[in-house]
């Protein structure tokens, strides 16, 4: 089976910087991929490629089989996504963001299908609020909503879990793994180690745009491996080269 995405010798140029230098990488179905890697080493960058958010420089990208500089529209229709520091928009109450997001996915029976995150996420006190109005953490529960009500086969999430606290980090946490173990890949960018160890079948490390690693998180642990140490001697021993 081909893989859910699939990049080769992807590049992002802005100007003279290098965001993403010649990746290569494969997500297989069902896997839960978290790409890690200091403060500006082309994470973002690499999922807004990877969905049609911003063009390559080089290199091609397929995502669920459909190339992504070619068709970026068919990309978006089909994944959910979660942009980094993404809010819903200011003048629109969470349910009317939904309707509005149900209108363009041609999702039937949105408000029931929101119903159902209202309660998991514990926010069906907002519904009618402003965006505006809402918590941080609050507007990325929606966020989490809006990605999800069409069920998509393939998710990929900036920073999941900053926002969160404690107790709803468990939840989204939960839901991500029983998500992928229903046959869905998700893929998400991560700082946060504990968190890509504790959840994470496979990972790559990013570093200047480069990727210096990609594995399980089983080999890892059959290795007797803390994730954090790994990274942080992989990308101080990239700093000395
Ligand atoms: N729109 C842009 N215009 C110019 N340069 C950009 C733009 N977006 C990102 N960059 C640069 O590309 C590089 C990679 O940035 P990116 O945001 O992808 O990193 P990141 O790994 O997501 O970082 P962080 O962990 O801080 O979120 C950085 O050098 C950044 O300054
Ligand atoms: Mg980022």
């Amino acid at each position: 089976m081909a893989p859910v995405i699939e990049a080769r010798a992807l590049t992002k140029m802005y100007g003279d910087t290098i965001a993403v230098d010649h990746v290569t990488l494969s997500v297989e179905k069902g896997a839960l991929f978290g790409l890690l890697g200091p403060n500006g080493s082309g994470k973002t960058t690499m999922i807004k490629v990877l969905t049609g958010q911003t063009r390559q420089s080089a290199g091609s990208a397929t995502v669920l089989g459909i190339d992504v500089e070619h068709d970026p529209i068919g990309v978006r229709e089909h994944v959910g996504i979660i942009p980094e520091q993404e809010t819903p928009p200011s003048f629109l109450t969470a349910t009317e963001y939904l309707d509005f997001v149900g209108a363009i996915r041609k999702i039937p029976d949105v408000q029931k299908k929101a119903d159902g995150w209202f309660d998991l996420l514990e926010f069906d006190d907002q519904r009618d609020v402003l965006c505006k109005d809402l918590s941080r953490g609050t507007r990325q529960k929606l966020m989490f909503t809006q990605a999800f009500l069409h069920r998509p086969s393939l998710a990929l999430i900036d920073e999941p879990l900053i926002n969160f606290d404690p107790i709803m980090q468990r939840k989204v946490k939960d839901f991500l793994i029983g998500y992928v173990k229903e046959g869905n890949t998700i893929f998400i960018s991560t700082h946060i180690l504990d968190i890509a160890e504790e959840i994470c079948s496979e990972f790559a490390i990013l570093n200047r745009g480069t990727l210096l690693f990609t594995g399980t998180v089983a080999e890892l642990k059959a290795r007797d491996q803390h994730l954090d140490d790994f990274f942080l001697s992989l990308v101080r021993a990239d700093r000395h080269v």
